[in-house]
């Protein structure tokens, strides 16, 4: 796979052309940012600590049969995958209360769900990602039916898996998000599973491992990015 040009700069990656029409090299920069763009800093080594997360991650994903836009880890920070059509949507998929869910209804963080909870937000920056149901998605053709039922099938087949695996790794799955988009008809996973877009909190200590870290100025955040990366890649 041949980097061509630098087609879109965002957050936390910038996307580039290949050489193949089909395929994208995603660049894991080290730039981290929290309520919507608003805190800015730095994670040294993210994009290498979230690059090898997320690969091992879509590899054992594909081996388990969800289909994902993964093709192979190019170089520390770089992934090449399939070239998709983002659908504008995030997937918000939930076991345990926090963050935006706490506020909402006053619940206290950390209070196990009796089934897993999947919300779903319009990706749109300037407008805050602002949240939504099912009926916006099919009545503003963000998705169609069919790709719904594969979206809310794919979610809860990922979180059955990484819940799993986490817990594997002395780790617990409170919450994660997910994007999907389309590639020669299919509906694919795409974009990242990394402590940037996932809630993982120790077993044992609660210990938060994830970018929460950053955003509520805990400190100690590369320790927590490492001990993820770590646990991971010696899976
Ligand atoms: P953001 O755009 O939200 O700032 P990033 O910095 O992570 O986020 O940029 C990566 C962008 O690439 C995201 O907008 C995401 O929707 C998009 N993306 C992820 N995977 C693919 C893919 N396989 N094909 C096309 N676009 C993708
Ligand atoms: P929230 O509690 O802030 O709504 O976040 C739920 C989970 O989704 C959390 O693990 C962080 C992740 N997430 C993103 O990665 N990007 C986003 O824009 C949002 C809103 C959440
Ligand atoms: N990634 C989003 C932002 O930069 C939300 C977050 O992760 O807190 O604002």
């Amino acid at each position: 796979m041949q980097k061509k040009e630098k087609i879109y700069e965002g957050k936390a990656k910038i996307i580039y052309s290949t050489d193949d029409p089909d395929h994208l090299i995603l660049y894991y920069k080290d730039d981290a940012t929290a309520f919507d763009n608003t805190k800015k800093g730095t994670i040294v080594d993210k994009g290498i600590m979230n690059n090898a997360i997320s690969s091992k991650i879509f590899q054992l994903l594909s081996q388990n049969r969800i289909p994902n836009h993964f093709v192979e880890k190019l170089s520390d920070r770089e992934m090449g995958v399939k070239k998709l059509q983002m659908l504008p949507v995030e997937v918000l998929v939930r076991n345990v209360v926090a963050g935006s869910l706490a506020k909402r209804y006053g619940m206290e963080e950390g209070t196990p769900l009796k089934r897993t909870i999947l919300e779903f937000c319009y990706k749109d920056d300037s407008l805050h990602d602002p949240q939504c149901n099912e009926d916006h998605l099919l009545v503003f053709g963000w998705c169609t039916d069919q790709e719904l039922i594969n979206i809310k099938n794919y979610s809860l087949r990922v979180n059955d898996f990484l819940v799993g695996f986490f817990d594997s790794l002395g780790i617990r799955l409170i919450d994660f998000k997910l994007e999907f988009g389309r590639f020669k008809g299919d509906l694919l996973l795409a974009d990242e599973i990394t402590p940037d877009g996932c809630r993982l909190w120790d077993k044992k200590t609660g210990e938060k491992l994830d970018k929460d870290r950053f955003r509520r100025d805990l400190g100690g955040v590369e320790e927590a990015y490492k001990i993820v990366y770590e646990k991971v890649l010696n899976s």
